[in-house]
């Protein structure tokens, strides 16, 4: 008997989120757990895998206790980009370089200058940027030499929890895209990428389709988590092609804005989109299909450091509250969200988030503000990329933490000038993951046919047009900073 709850586990940046879904689209049961992230120099990023799994673990048996029929299968999506590193007895050889680690600076200029950007994007579809992974193993190479010969198995972290739960050693085309050492067209490891890192391809995981089965729950992994043995584990996804999924992303010229610790405009593809502005990403989707994306690396991630860290604020919403109703549109205030560096589309790790235009009566309100406005000024910049691709994108879907502030979805409206549809669900990649599940164990026919089965908007945030006409001078205006900061970045932070 097929049973009808599904298990989706969004591995994110700060927390991991644990999913029960009904095949009907409901919610059974969440759960999530968090862990910390270290930054043992500036501009590094690492996490330890083992304290996912243990968050991974808790999770999973504190969800399975609330359920009261059978789990049907489960696949994880998860943080993309991350390098994570086993050796002979599988042994995690040292912490996870995340996707919004800066420290490769060196290695991604020489590939995209000495082996050159044409080279590359033959090869993979994509330019490399400091947080893909290829550049992480160059770094390790030269850096820690005695680490990098003891690798056996390459992994990225989500695929590191499909391999505690089943034993597998896979990854999936959407998470693979992202390492910067798959040819994303003809979805296979490039051989050349992996002799340019130094890499044998026999480190790195099969490659899947993300609603392939892969493998099931053994018996290890159920003791740990709850889940019964030979629960079928599905091949999952990246985090954002997962959300996409969750949000019915998945016909040629959908798109999906993700507002969390990074954000990200995602656009599907039906078939390979030749000749894309490499400053935004070209990677598979989990739909067998494919899909263009640009990446700012800071997005919910600066609300948070502003409102919380600074302003020393937990009531992120009163805060934003406070802001007076006629100062969207007419603060003279402008920040840049580039506090870890900046991915799409300046590719920039010595940029730096910066505030222009304080003055003596300037408050917290005009700099939240500024905070929450530069964001979307970014993604804009994405867009706007996307756009000059020759590809069009007339609303979004919008999901991740930030979208629960009307405010900001009102700000992303003008800034955008186009419509943003909430979905009914807004449960993010770990509602796709499901989805992944459930089509592996037959539940759909296709991944398309269980996305479009769950798509549902509870609601459409439409652009006001005096404001969209006012946000459209202040984006012009945002658009002269950078470039003029620039050589200032290379010259402080470079
Ligand atoms: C996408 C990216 C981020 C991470 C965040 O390219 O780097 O969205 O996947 O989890």
């Amino acid at each position: 008997m097929q049973s009808n709850v599904y298990i989706g586990i969004d591995l994110g940046t700060s927390s991991v989120k644990l999913l029960a879904v009904r095949t009907d689209g409901s919610i059974a049961a969440a759960e999530t757990r968090s862990y910390a992230v270290s930054y043992p120099a500036p501009g590094y990023s690492e996490q330890a895998p083992e304290d996912w799994w243990t968050a991974v673990c808790e999770g999973l048996k504190a969800l399975t206790a609330k359920l009261d029929q059978p789990v049907g299968g489960v696949a994880v999506g998860g943080q993309m980009h991350g390098l994570v590193v086993l050796d002979e007895t599988d042994a995690v050889i040292r912490p996870c370089i995340l996707w919004n680690d800066g420290r490769t600076a060196e290695e991604t200029a020489w590939l995209n200058t000495e082996v050159g950007r044409e080279t590359l994007v033959r090869e993979t579809g994509n330019i490399a940027f400091a947080g893909f992974t290829a550049p992480k193993l160059l770094w390790m190479k030269k850096h820690e030499p005695e680490n990098f010969a003891r690798i056996r198995k390459i992994m990225l972290p989500k695929d590191y929890i499909t391999y505690r739960l089943s034993g597998a050693f896979v990854t999936e085309y959407s998470d693979a895209a992202g390492t910067l050492l798959l040819n994303v067209k003809e979805k296979r490891w490039s051989d050349v990428m992996c002799s340019l890192c130094g890499v044998d391809a026999d480190r790195l995981p099969a490659l899947r389709e993300s609603a392939d089965a892969v493998g099931a729950v053994t018996p290890e992994a159920a003791a740990a988590t709850g889940l019964p043995a030979g629960v079928p584990v599905a091949a999952g996804a990246g985090d954002n092609a997962a959300a996409a999924v969750g949000t019915g992303t998945v016909h040629g010229g959908d798109c999906n804005l993700s507002i969390g610790t990074s954000g990200t405009l995602f656009i599907a593809a039906d078939s390979y989109p030749a000749g894309i502005d490499p400053a935004v990403h070209t990677f598979c989707h989990a739909n067998g299909a494919f899909h263009v994306m640009g990446c700012i690396l800071s997005a919910a991630s600066c609300n948070s450091w502003f409102a919380g860290e600074v302003l020393r604020e937990t009531d992120f919403a009163a805060m934003q509250a406070k802001i007076p109703a006629d100062l969207p549109g007419n603060n003279d205030v402008y920040f840049l969200p580039y506090l870890t560096g900046e991915r799409s589309p300046i590719n920039d790790t010595a940029a730096r988030g910066t505030f222009i235009g304080l003055r003596p009566d300037t408050g917290r309100e005009h700099m939240l503000l500024a905070v929450m406005e530069g964001v979307a000024f970014a993604i804009r910049d994405t867009l706007e990329t996307v756009r000059n691709a020759g590809l069009s994108v007339a609303k979004t879907s919008v999901t991740g933490g930030g979208a629960r502030s009307g405010l900001w979805l009102q700000i992303f409206a003008d800034v955008l000038n186009m419509p943003l549809e909430k979905p009914a669900t807004e449960e993010g990649p770990g509602y796709g993951a499901a989805i992944l599940a459930m089509t592996a164990a037959g539940v759909f026919g296709s991944v398309n046919a269980g996305a479009d089965a769950f798509r549902q908007v509870r609601e459409t945030v439409y652009p006001d047009p005096a404001r969209a006409a006012l946000y459209e001078a202040r984006y012009r205006a945002f658009c002269r900073i950078y470039p003029a900061l620039k050589p200032v970045f290379a010259q402080l932070y470079g």
